[in-house]
């Protein structure tokens, strides 16, 4: 499996051209990306990271990060995937890094998303859907997503995002229609970020294997 990580990883170093502000995303499938794109970093201006662990890895290969309001528009995102349907909207904060993940996704006019195989579905919701939600707020807004869905939101104890909120994971769904869920769980109160990327979805999946497939 890590293979096809590191195949889809590596391809996605052909999106970067030189001069990028590249928008790093977070993950083991990224970590492929970053360690390729160490191999070029003198050839970009730098990045924008979406995690504490990415900005670690990236600093770690003397990449330049940048602050997303000092870098504005930025011309390419790239980032895993927990699911990927075939319009190319994602299930995404596995990690728990959704929010800082979705807010680059918007700041970027291409997003490249890289995935193994195994994450491509039909139909969005076999993986829980990743929640981020203010922590006062954990049980009204549990309450609220079983009312909204009908699915089991499940609190991923013990876990604190990078923004110090907590994360609920939701069980049990069948998206049919990804971009109608993301818009009314957005609307609950205490909600900071759903893990549906359907308004915004990726422009470009890039399926590990060899070769790797390129899906736009
Ligand atoms: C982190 C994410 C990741 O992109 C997602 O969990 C996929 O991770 P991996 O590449 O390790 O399978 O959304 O919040």
């Amino acid at each position: 499996m890590s293979e096809s990580k590191r195949l889809a990883g590596e391809q996605a170093i052909e999106f970067v051209e030189d001069g990028m502000v590249v928008g790093v995303g977070t993950g083991s499938t990224v970590a492929y990306f970053i360690d390729a794109l160490a191999r070029i970093r003198d050839r970009i201006a730098g990045v924008v990271s979406s995690s504490e662990q990415s900005t670690a890895r990236l600093r770690g290969h003397g990449i330049e990060v940048l602050d997303l309001n000092a870098a504005g528009p930025l011309p390419l995102y790239v980032d895993g995937a927990d699911e990927c349907d075939p319009q190319r909207r994602l299930i995404k904060g596995g990690g728990a890094a959704l929010t800082r993940e979705k807010i680059i996704a918007q700041a970027s006019e291409r997003f490249v998303c890289i995935i193994d195989p195994a994450k491509q579905v039909d139909v969005l919701g076999r993986f829980p859907l990743p929640v981020e939600v203010i922590p006062m707020a954990r049980s009204l807004v549990a309450r609220e997503i079983l009312a909204a869905s009908g699915g089991q939101p499940v609190w991923r104890e013990g876990v604190v995002t990078d923004n110090g909120n907590w994360v609920l994971d939701v069980h049990g769904l069948r998206i049919a229609d990804p971009v109608a869920l993301e818009g009314a769980l957005n609307q609950i109160p205490g909600v900071v970020c759903v893990g549906l990327f359907a308004r915004r979805p990726a422009d470009v999946v890039i399926v590990g294997g060899q070769p790797p497939r390129v899906l736009r």
